[in-house]
């Protein structure tokens, strides 16, 4: 991607660096020597990143589950007042295989709650510090699964968030769309909300004067060896087919990205200057063939380039993360 040109140190702050993509990211930011704050689903995991990564490391906890530590750590970074550079929003689970939803502390169905909801109560309140930074971009990570067109978004059932009305019910609502819990389809529409609050909050920020890069990316598949990763969860309700699933997806066929290439890529998205930069763009790690891949600029899905639907999911969402004037510290330019 881009040019080769890297900023020198950047505070980059991340969600989901305590492991897979994010931790692979943080690794290679720190060790290019940019300064990192890592938020922290518990205590435990933050000791667990300082122990690993060194105490220069700020692990803020920020249980992305529970809007109310959202909120707590989003006043603590406004508080501490360190203006961010980029912002990381990657964070990210799946449940495949579940038959019920699981909820947040507030109701919310829980690949909803943490993939979309609790990434824009955190970017509305972190848009002023975002602006404060130098040369600031937002990333965020979405996945090629939002697109119905593509290869892994085409098995099951289709994202689509058809007229929110699971969105406009609030908590309880098992499915954005309002339809019956389906745990692939949730994962599939969290990762198209990734998209839409990406290519909305590039054209609230415009409209604001605030000109800074907005770059969504798929990483492709990546199915860690070790235990634990992305597939930790759909593991538990499928054992044998997520064993069969890696066993050919990875090993056989070769479609995977290594956890350290995607983190490569992220952390390259987040530190290197675009050379022409737009205010929003999609990245996607395409499979060319066994083992083979190329990251490339494309377009998201049809439903992922409405403006209307990313207007109103962006207006539904800040209504249950968001209620006016529970935004404080952000800049008065910052968008709302
Ligand atoms: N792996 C793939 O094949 C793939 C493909 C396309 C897109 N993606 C996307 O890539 C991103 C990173 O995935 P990954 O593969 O690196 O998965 P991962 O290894 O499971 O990492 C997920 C990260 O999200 C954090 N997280 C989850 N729930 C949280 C919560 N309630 N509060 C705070 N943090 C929470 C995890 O924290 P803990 O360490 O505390 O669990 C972890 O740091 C996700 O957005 C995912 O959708 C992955």
């Amino acid at each position: 991607m881009a040019t080769p040109q890297t900023n020198p140190s950047r505070h980059v702050l991340l969600t989901g660096g305590s492991s897979g993509i994010g931790l692979e990211a943080a690794r290679q930011l720190l060790r290019a020597g940019h300064q990192l704050t890592l938020l922290c689903r518990d205590a435990a995991a933050a000791d667990r990143l300082r122990a690993e990564l060194g105490a220069a490391v700020a692990t803020p906890i920020c249980d992305l589950a529970d809007l109310e530590s959202v909120v707590a750590c989003a006043a603590e970074l406004q508080g501490r007042g360190q203006p961010i550079d980029t912002l990381v929003l990657n964070a990210g689970l799946q449940y495949s295989g579940a038959k019920a939803p699981r909820w947040s502390a507030q109701g919310f169905e829980l690949t909803v709650a943490v993939n979309h909801l609790a990434h824009q109560a955190l970017l509305q309140r972190l848009l002023g510090l975002l602006a404060a930074g130098s040369a600031s971009r937002l990333v965020i990570t979405a996945s090629e699964v939002h697109d119905p067109s593509s290869s892994g978004g085409k098995v099951g059932q289709p994202a689509g968030l058809g007229t929110l009305a699971g969105l406009k019910q609030g908590p309880g609502a098992a499915m954005l769309d309002g339809s019956a819990f389906n745990a692939e389809k949730a994962y599939k529409d969290s990762k198209l909300c990734n998209l839409l609050m990406a290519r909305e909050a590039a054209r609230r920020l415009q409209e604001a004067g605030l000109a800074l890069p907005v770059l969504a990316w798929s990483p492709g598949l990546v199915i860690p060896r070790r235990e634990g990763g992305f597939f930790r969860y759909s593991r538990v309700h499928n054992p044998a087919g997520q064993a069969l699933f890696a066993l050919v997806a990875r090993d056989l066929l070769q479609l995977t990205e290594s956890p350290q290439r995607a983190g490569a890529l992220l952390a390259g998205l987040a530190t290197t200057t675009p050379e022409q930069p737009q205010a929003f763009e999609y990245w996607s790690n395409r499979v060319l063939g066994p083992g083979r891949r190329r990251f490339e600029r494309t377009e998201p899905s049809a439903e992922a380039r409405s403006d209307g639907l990313a207007r109103q999911l962006w207006e539904l969402s800040a209504q249950h993360v968001c209620p006016a004037g529970a935004e404080p510290g952000d800049s008065p330019a910052a968008p709302h």
